[in-house]
């Protein structure tokens, strides 16, 4: 049906003040003088039932294979990402206000609020899928949704292999780093996939450890039998209530675990968390937001700022805490079609005052390993 049909018949059905039936959609078809086919009501019921269930409009992309990001800028532009970096979807929404609708639909789908007190927000959606959402005029050319689709099945290296985004010795020095209990940080820019390498290193973490997983929203589904997993909670509306992530780090401690996992470290909580690793918690690993490895410490430096680490700080802290950071790269649409791949492995290392981020190994996009300064440091840390 077309959207300027469902909005000319919407009115009608919101005075129902109830889940209209097929019968009041027929109803509301015929009072607008709209022709009542079988095809016609099916396509109308369908409509409806998309936008009060789901991502409305946005559904089918969601559920194309392949589809990793849906992003809405308004009503007028709707990208999608199907592993190709972005692309127009094809599709437009009727007005302003209907992704207004639907961002308010899905905020209040993960239990949150959103409007124009607290125009912002992110969650997950039931299905795993992750959801930010800015309402207009905060954002231009309209309100803003961002989806971001979980892969629908974990992958295991071995699929990081096929994939062509990690060459098979780039695999083996992956294992031997989860298998010698390292220290390590997965870094690399948005939706480089980073969480998704992360969940697949701890799916080969020896079944008798204990994971603690401490995350934002809860995206990390290893494929591990002993995880246990806490989520930072937002404050209410009244600003009371809220957990951050600092305060699970220090939980986490205190549950006896194998492993610390910090989902996604970004603020504050790395100051707890290289704390922990330096004093005897081992195989401590996360993400961190980084555009190549090299710029690992600044981003550290600036984490650590907020915790109140000043920078000779952050950088004996991680020079101690930290072994290996493995840095993921998105290669340009032009080149390589956007691919994801691990593009460096490298050892931190301590230069004077200042932690270093010294490249071990890097790939190249066509799967070449070319060895770097780091690597005699990398198989000492490897092989203990
Ligand atoms: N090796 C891969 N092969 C195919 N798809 C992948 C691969 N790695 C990640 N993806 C997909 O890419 C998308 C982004 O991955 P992920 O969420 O892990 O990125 P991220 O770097 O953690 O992103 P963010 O910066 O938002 O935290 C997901 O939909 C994921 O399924
Ligand atoms: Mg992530």
């Amino acid at each position: 049906m077309e959207g300027t049909d469902l909005a000319r018949i919407r009115p009608f059905l919101a005075t129902l003040g109830r889940t209209p039936t097929p019968a009041d959609v027929a109803e509301a078809m015929r009072a607008e003088h709209l022709l009542v086919s079988d095809a016609a009501l099916m396509a109308a019921v369908e409509a409806l039932r998309r936008e009060s269930l789901g991502a409305g409009a946005l559904d089918p992309l969601l559920h194309t294979p392949g589809v990793t990001d849906v992003l809405v800028n308004g009503p007028d532009q709707v990208w999608v990402d199907r592993g190709a970096g972005l692309e127009p979807a094809g599709i437009t929404f009727e007005s302003e206000a209907e992704v207004r609708r639907l961002a308010t639909r899905l905020a209040a789908a993960v239990g949150r609020r959103l409007d124009d007190g607290v125009p912002y927000v992110d969650g997950r959606l039931a299905d795993g899928t992750r959801l930010h959402a800015v309402l207009a005029p905060i954002a231009a050319p309209g309100t803003c949704v961002s989806l971001r689709v979980p892969s629908r099945h974990r992958l295991s290296l071995a699929d990081w292999v096929a994939n062509g985004a990690l060459p098979e010795r780039g695999a083996i020095l992956l294992r031997m780093l989860v298998a010698a209990r390292r220290a390590f940080l997965i870094s690399g820019g948005t939706g480089t996939g980073k969480t998704t390498l992360l969940a697949t290193l701890l799916g080969l973490v020896p079944p008798h450890e204990r994971l603690l997983i401490v995350e934002d929203s809860r995206e990390l589904q290893p494929d591990h039998p002993h995880c246990v997993r806490l989520e930072a909670r937002h404050p209410n509306a009244e600003g009371a209530g809220g957990i951050t992530l600092t305060d699970l780090v220090r939980q986490a401690l205190r549950m006896r675990p194998d492993r610390l996992v910090l989902g996604e470290v970004r603020g504050a909580e790395l100051r707890d968390l290289l704390i922990a690793m330096n004093t005897g918690h081992e195989g401590g690993c996360g993400t961190v937001h980084a555009n190549s490895a090299d710029d690992v410490p600044a981003r550290l430096e600036a984490l650590g700022a907020l915790g109140g680490l000043d920078r000779a700080a952050v950088h004996a802290q991680a020079a101690a805490a930290l072994d290996v950071v493995v840095h993921l790269q998105r290669d340009r649409a032009a080149h390589g079609q956007g691919r994801r791949r691990v593009a460096t492995i490298a050892t931190v290392q301590r230069r004077r005052d200042l932690v270093e981020v010294v490249p071990a190994v890097e790939f190249d996009a066509a799967g070449g390993a070319r060895p770097g300064p780091g690597l005699a440091d990398l198989e000492r840390l490897l092989t203990r």
